[in-house]
């Protein structure tokens, strides 16, 4: 097999999965953070932030997607030196622009609308998510993701799971139940159902349920885009420009029907009440999430879903400590007890990473 690509001599495969973890810690709290320290009616749009979100990634994979081919142009002008004279600049530029629509909009490229569609549908879930549970509570209720991960690999990769796996996703229900009773023990003490730092009502049932369903799209659309990503030859920038195009479409279609309703209210312009409450905030959560996902796809190209589970439960212990110390959030015995469950459970899972490789490397499919 070819040498892993390293950075700094570290290889891509570790570190990106350590920035993953840090990266979902950061992601967590600010997004959080975004979300309730606001009254509701002074809230931005998460809509427009799923639709920024998908720009800016799609911008930046396709100016490293066009720095690709450069260099693989150059490289083979260079091998038939000195035969063959450099071409201007717009030339170059030219043949760079045909070769790279070329292998975006290639015959294959549907298969990406897929995981685009379920990713803006986690997206916005995301927000739900946040606004209406504890970062840390939250935190934890998402590494569910593992369990259906784990149940989208077996059914589209027929993956076979060792009885040690089998327990440690049992012991992954068990530990996420606890820190959810935990969270239901919260809002039934609490008068009013507001337990959040400035007086935003948060409802942990709406809160837990997005959860659900963002950790059924992660699951569907991680598995899905690894295996479109190994099962061909295409560049991991191109895919990536690809799932973006196709994400425009979903994730336009809330911002103009929010803007609809809105703009019958207030009158204003469309692009002023899109940016309406946009402040430094929303900006910061969108830069982490695109951060997020550029890593996220580096992580799936370089390691797997699995070991992308393991990254992120790490990110459990960072979030939960800094929830203590910004959130007032309060460390129970049950929190600790159900966080410590979940980080074993993902200790045991990630026992036998070596059989996903090999199935994915297996199976055909196309
Ligand atoms: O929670 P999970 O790991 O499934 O989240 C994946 C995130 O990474 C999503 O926000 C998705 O939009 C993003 N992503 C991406 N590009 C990829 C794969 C995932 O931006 N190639």
């Amino acid at each position: 097999p070819p040498p892993l690509p390293s950075l700094w001599g570290i290889p891509l495969k570790y570190l990106s999965l350590v920035t993953l973890a840090v990266q979902n810690s950061a992601l967590t709290i600010i997004m959080h953070y975004s979300r309730v320290s606001t009254p509701p009616s002074r809230t931005y749009s998460a809509a427009t932030a799923v639709l920024m979100n998908e720009i800016l990634k799609g911008a930046i994979s396709l100016v490293i997607a066009f720095m690709r081919i450069d260099s693989s142009l150059v490289a083979y002008e260079n091998a038939q030196a000195p035969y063959v004279p450099p071409r201007p600049f717009t030339d170059r530029f030219l043949i760079r622009l045909r070769r790279l629509s070329r292998e975006v909009f290639s015959p294959d490229c549907w298969k990406l609308s897929i995981p685009a569609i379920l990713y803006v549908i986690q997206n916005n879930l995301q927000y739900v998510a946040a606004s209406n549970l504890e970062a840390a509570t939250f935190q934890v209720t998402y590494q569910m993701k593992i369990l259906t991960t784990a149940a989208f690999s077996v059914l589209l990769l027929r993956k076979k799971l060792s009885p040690s796996q089998w327990l440690s996703l049992l012991f992954l229900a068990i530990g996420v139940g606890i820190v959810q009773i935990q969270a239901g023990i919260d809002k039934a003490t609490t008068e009013g159902a507001t337990h959040s730092t400035e007086g935003l009502s948060m409802n942990p049932w709406k809160g837990f349920l997005a959860v659900v369903a963002a950790c059924f799209t992660s699951g569907l659309a991680g598995v899905y885009f690894e295996m479109v990503l190994k099962n061909s030859q295409a560049d991991l920038w191109v895919r990536n420009i690809q799932l973006s195009l196709f994400s425009l479409l979903p994730a336009l279609g809330p911002v103009v029907l929010a803007q609809h309703v809105n703009a019958a209210q207030s009158g204003g312009s469309f692009v002023s009440s899109l940016f309406e409450n946009f402040g430094a905030w929303a900006w910061a959560t969108v830069f982490v999430q695109v951060f997020g996902g550029l890593i996220t796809a580096l992580v799936i190209k370089y390691s797997d879903n699995i070991l992308k589970g393991f990254a992120t439960s790490l990110s459990i212990v960072m979030s939960f400590l800094a929830s203590v110390a910004l959130f007032d959030f309060k460390m129970t015995i049950t929190f600790i007890l159900g966080s410590t469950v979940v980080l074993i459970a993902t200790w045991l899972y990630n026992q036998h990473p070596a059989r996903v490789n090999s199935m994915i490397n297996r199976e055909s499919w196309s």
